[in-house]
């Protein structure tokens, strides 16, 4: 991979990445015409990480169709796509991890106190790969796009990182590999993800500036549905991530929900940027 970088680079071309672990579907392939529109060479990585997984996480079934991946990067003309092996990136004996400090510990990392160590490592290990001039991450997931910026930022690490829009379905569930575990009523109860960030951006665009009251009726439209469990509904601040009681104006706020449907579990995320 890096000898195929090094030549692309001595030929004066851009490269664009896009780290994935496969299964894609148009919230991928977003990324990826992101990256062909700014950069003259695309590179996607699909490898499921092992070491973001906890053990009692979905690894061994996480959903996987490499030559249906494979045909829409053709489709989509990427110049390469990178797919090692689990031991060509954790070959026997390797020791070392990459932390994030303090924007790890909330929300996702609370529930999955292992997972962002695994995703800043193979992230680096495969920009480390890859040597892309940008990474392209989506807004859908919001934290694990501001851990990689500060890790990036932190080790000075040579590489733009673009952050790209959350794509939905028609219907508005946020599109993800995980949704394939979803029967069909779930699949119904799983836009209530959707319903709640609209309604809280509702509240704020009336005025509404009090952080408990639009959790509060989020809470109200999840809990109802007899197949949910709420993990978290938090607004922070979007770049710190840091949670706040009140909204002010000139200030930009993630509000972000994970939720198990049934036994699958959904994040969805709003930007929020308050006059
Ligand atoms: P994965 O879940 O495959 O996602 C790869 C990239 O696609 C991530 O940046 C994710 O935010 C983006 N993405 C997923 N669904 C999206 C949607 N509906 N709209 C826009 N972008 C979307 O995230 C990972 O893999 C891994 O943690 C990884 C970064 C590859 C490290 O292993």
């Amino acid at each position: 991979m890096q000898d195929i970088s090094s030549s692309l680079k001595s030929a004066g071309k851009t490269i664009g990445f896009i780290p994935t672990m496969g299964f894609l579907h148009e919230g991928h392939l977003s990324l990826v015409k992101r990256s062909k529109e700014l950069c003259d060479a695309t590179i996607v990585s699909i490898f499921v990480n092992p070491t973001q997984f906890s053990p009692s996480e979905d690894l061994t079934q996480y959903p996987r169709d490499i030559e249906k991946d494979n045909k829409l990067l053709l489709e989509q003309k990427v110049d390469y796509l990178f797919y090692p092996d689990a031991d060509e990136i954790y070959p026997e004996n390797f020791q070392t991890f990459v932390t994030v400090n303090h924007i790890t510990k909330k929300l996702e990392g609370e529930f999955r106190p292992t997972h962002f160590k695994g995703v800043t490592t193979v992230v680096n290990i495969l920009i480390n790969c890859v040597m892309p001039d940008y990474a392209f991450l989506g807004q859908k997931d919001a934290q694990q796009a501001a851990v990689i910026k500060q890790m990036v930022n932190d080790l000075k690490i040579p590489v733009n990182i673009v952050v790209c829009p959350i794509v939905r379905e028609t219907d508005g569930l946020a599109m993800s590999s995980r949704n394939v575990y979803l029967s069909k009523d779930e699949r119904k109860d799983a836009l209530a993800l959707y319903k709640a960030l609209r309604n809280a951006n509702k509240m704020i665009d009336e005025g509404e500036r009090r952080v408990s009251l639009i959790i509060s009726e989020m809470m109200t439209i999840i809990e109802k549905l007899k197949s949910s469990k709420l993990k978290y509904i938090k607004i922070v601040e979007s770049k710190s991530f840091e949670t706040v009681e009140e909204l002010k104006s000139s200030n930009e706020y993630y509000i972000l929900i994970a939720c198990k449907i049934g036994n699958t579990r959904l994040i969805d995320n709003e930007l929020i940027k308050v006059e």
